[in-house]
């Protein structure tokens, strides 16, 4: 079967999540993180992703960007930096700009030029995935931008990937899945898309079942790969 669509997570497989931390670490008044940014970017990741599902099981569902705010006041708790809310401001604000990749652009281009649909499909807000495609310039490479918010539960529900055949109007198995989340790319996986795990940190590989069909340090060989399956 080929495949007719491309579908990409957004955060940390298109953009830079660690961008926020490491950007405002790197200006003077943000000094109480110069040298901690990293794990505050790691923890504030982490707890993002916990808060995500954690609400997905219990069904008490936020949007992401509430998730997102959530998971930052616990990383700078950790810290001891929960009184710090100029910073917390200054790095929630950063979270709105975040860079693509270099890669991104010309391997969207590509996959177009090759007829092959591209959309994001991301727990993200519609207002923070706008906000992300906008400031990246990827709009015109982009068929679709589907948010968890119109099922209103994160990954990695069943319902989320439905999205994608729902929107397209396609089988499963003509769908390549491209996700630096190794527990999403599992989950796409069991669903039943091809996947492309974009193992970027040479994570160790996860224990869910449903390995991915690909692993790939970066996006660049995503064009060729999708064009032989
Ligand atoms: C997303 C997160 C999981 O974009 O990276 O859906």
């Amino acid at each position: 079967m080929p495949i007719t669509a491309c579908i990409f997570d957004a955060y940390g497989t298109l953009f830079d999540v660690s961008a926020a931390a490491r950007n405002a670490a790197a200006l003077p008044e943000n000094g109480a993180i110069a040298e901690s940014w990293q794990r505050l970017a790691a923890d504030w990741r982490h707890k993002q992703l916990e808060y995500s599902w954690l609400r997905a099981i219990t069904g008490e569902h936020r949007d992401f960007w509430a998730v997102t705010k959530d998971g930052l006041d616990w990383a700078l708790a950790a810290q001891g930096l929960a009184g710090e809310a100029e910073l917390r401001e200054r790095l929630l604000a950063l979270y709105w700009q975040l860079a693509a990749y270099p890669e991104v652009p010309e391997v969207l281009a590509r996959l177009k030029q090759a007829g092959i649909a591209t959309a994001i499909l991301s727990n993200g807000s519609p207002a923070m995935l706008d906000a992300a495609v906008h400031s990246a310039g990827i709009e015109a490479l982009l068929d679709d931008v589907l948010s968890v918010e119109s099922v209103g539960i994160f990954k990695p529900a069943p319902q989320v990937y439905e999205l994608v055949t729902t929107r397209f109007d396609c089988r499963r198995d003509s769908v390549l899945f491209v996700s630096a989340n190794g527990w999403d790319a599992a989950a796409a996986s069991g669903f039943g898309f091809l996947t492309a795990w974009i193992n970027r940190a040479g994570a160790p590989p996860e224990r869910l079942g449903h390995p991915p069909h690909e692993e790939l340090p970066d996006l660049t060989t995503i064009p060729e790969i999708a064009a032989a399956l």
